[in-house]
């Protein structure tokens, strides 16, 4: 059994504590927020260790894996604290804000010599899968272009729920880096296996 940890109890933390115990490979074992009341009730309900600090639960050696649910534009940080720790990670999308953060990311878990799995799930969809099948067999030939339409909307209630959405800062822009993240990256996964 992997254990796991999650920084940030938001909306999206719930996922992985669920689908997580649907594998029966892992478990998350523990929390940490910078919310106390959402910590403390993500914790009870899950009946998880809810820990004082996100050092504290890197601490913790009974913890294999580190899940980031923070706002994106703190991935960043949480990514290299962990790495730091010596802990696997799991990101949620996107991984970072900018080009220079991936890159610096990507060199320091070579250095740490830590795996990252960023939380794009439409890989799993099952017309991405076919998609991808039909791109590696090289029945789409030579893909020199890629177009993503992606019809998604938000309300601004949306972007009243969590004060960092939208932001610069924390969002790293709108809807292209939030919800169109998933469309663009999942084009590059194929793109970068020709
Ligand atoms: N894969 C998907 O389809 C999908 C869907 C929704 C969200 N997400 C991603 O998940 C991440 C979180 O989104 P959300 O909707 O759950 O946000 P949210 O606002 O609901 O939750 C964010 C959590 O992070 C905590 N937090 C904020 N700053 C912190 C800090 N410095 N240290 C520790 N905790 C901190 C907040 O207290 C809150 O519990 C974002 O990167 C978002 O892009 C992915």
């Amino acid at each position: 059994m992997i254990n796991c940890g999650i920084i940030g109890t938001g909306s999206i933390a719930n996922w992985h504590v669920l689908a997580i115990r649907e594998t029966g490979l892992g478990k998350v074992i523990g929390a940490c927020s910078k919310s106390k009341p959402s910590l403390i009730s993500f914790c009870e309900k899950y009946m998880i260790t809810a820990y004082e600090s996100y050092d504290d639960m890197l601490a913790d050696e009974n913890i294999q894996v580190i899940i980031i649910c923070t706002p994106s534009g703190l991935h960043y940080d949480h990514i290299l604290k962990a790495a730091k720790a010596r802990k696997h990670i799991v990101v949620e999308k996107p991984m970072a804000i900018s080009s220079k953060q991936w890159d610096e990311i990507i060199f320091i878990l070579k250095k740490y010599q830590v795996t990252l799995a960023i939380a794009y799930q439409s890989r799993f969809n099952k017309s991405f899968i076919k998609v991808k099948k039909a791109i590696d067999e090289g029945i789409l030939g030579n893909i020199m272009f890629a177009d993503v339409y992606m019809k998604f909307y938000r309300t601004s209630d949306y972007y009243q729920q969590s004060s960092w959405k939208g932001t610069w800062k924390l969002d790293g822009g709108g809807a292209l880096m939030n919800q169109g993240s998933h469309g663009v990256v999942s084009s590059l996964n194929n793109y970068h296996k020709l």
